[in-house]
């Protein structure tokens, strides 16, 4: 039974937010097509014709360097008969990019160049049957994709973020590994499991060990839509380190000498796929021990976080559990990252639930 009355603490959504289709239909719609979305790193796409092929908000999508060294991103769908045009992870489509399927060629801005044996009185307009345009922009080299076009750049959609981050040298960082995870939890699951340290000092002794587990605050940046996580390290540490969480999924974990960055694929209602590179200043072999032992300490506590959570989702799936209140001292960030859902759909006041009845 859902309670109404006035509680001096908040709730959970209901179960039911956290796995309900025609909610997720409308959240990949209305939060992940309308927000950048972090897609891949400069890196991937060094030359002209380089491309990344991958999924964002459940649509196929590649991004691509054209010749003027600009980053443009298309929907993965031919115009002709809707084929793939790109199966690769990533790789080099050469002066044009053809289609398997019959051949039509595009350009490397997507215009249409030829729709070839196609028939002798038909011309095309190349304008339009271009292939379908996304939003592309770089920052600090990672490569952001939106997918209804229009609205903010990405600048102004990192808000405070890019003048706080200014000074970490994010270009001057070089990938050293990924690790992508499918995992049978919401995106909201996850989500809230990050806003919040509650958790910390049970779930996860690494982090505790290392850092200054009682000076841990968040910092909510509602009209922004952002969170600064303060992460003190314990005395002696000698690294400085800044943290945030852009809504809806966009991890950034920034260090002098490296970055962890994430992000999250919704697959479908309770189901996700984390994805998390690791970048370091110095990849030498000399340091590649020491590397990878530093991206499996920060991979481990990602997983102590997902094998807690999937058993959340499961018992959110089931039917039992209804919700729950919210620790008034550590889930603050927890209602804000709520309210940001709540503002993306336009709601005004207090929504109980955002599935239908
Ligand atoms: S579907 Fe691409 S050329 Fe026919
Ligand atoms: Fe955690």
């Amino acid at each position: 039974m859902i309670q109404t009355t006035t509680d001096d603490f908040d709730w959970t959504l209901p179960s039911k937010d956290y796995r309900d289709p025609a909610l997720f239909e409308r959240e990949r719609r209305e939060i992940f097509a309308k927000n950048w979305m972090l897609f891949s790193w400069s890196g991937r796409l060094r030359e002209p014709g380089d491309y990344v092929t991958g999924a964002l908000a459940g649509y196929p999508v590649f991004a691509m360097r054209d010749d003027e060294g600009r980053v443009r991103a298309f929907h993965n769908v031919c115009r002709h008969r809707g084929a793939q045009l790109l199966s690769e992870p990533s790789g080099h489509c050469g002066k044009l990019l053809v289609c398997p399927y019959h051949s039509w060629s595009y350009t490397r801005v997507g215009r249409l160049n030829k729709a070839v044996d196609f028939g002798s009185d038909t011309s095309f307009d190349p304008e339009a049957w271009g292939l379908y345009a996304l939003d592309a922009e770089e920052w600090r080299g990672l490569v952001f994709v939106r997918i209804k076009r229009g609205g903010p750049g990405l600048v102004e959609w990192l808000g405070p973020i890019h003048g706080m981050a200014a000074d970490y040298p994010l270009e001057h960082q070089h990938f050293f590994m990924s690790k992508d995870r499918d995992c049978a939890v919401d995106w909201k699951t996850y989500g809230e499991n990050y806003l919040e340290c509650y958790h910390c000092r049970t779930m996860h002794p690494g982090l505790c060990a290392a850092m200054d587990i009682d000076n841990y605050r968040i910092e909510t940046y509602q009209r922004e839509k952002f969170f600064h996580l303060h992460a003190p390290r314990r005395a002696g540490g000698l690294t400085r380190g800044l943290y945030f969480y852009r809504f809806p999924v966009l991890m950034l974990n920034l260090y002098d000498w490296g970055s962890s960055i994430a992000t999250i694929e919704p697959l479908g209602p309770g189901r996700i796929r984390h994805m998390n590179w690791y970048f370091f200043t110095d990849v030498s072999p000399e340091k590649a021990e020491e590397n990878r032992k530093s991206a499996e300490w920060s991979a481990q506590i990602v997983s102590e976080d997902l094998a807690i959570i999937t058993g959340v989702q499961r018992n959110l799936n089931v039917g039992v559990y209804e919700r729950g209140p919210l620790s008034p001292k550590h889930e603050g960030a927890v209602k804000a990252f709520q309210d940001m859902v709540r503002e993306e759909f336009g709601a005004r006041g207090p929504v109980r639930s955002f599935a239908a009845e």
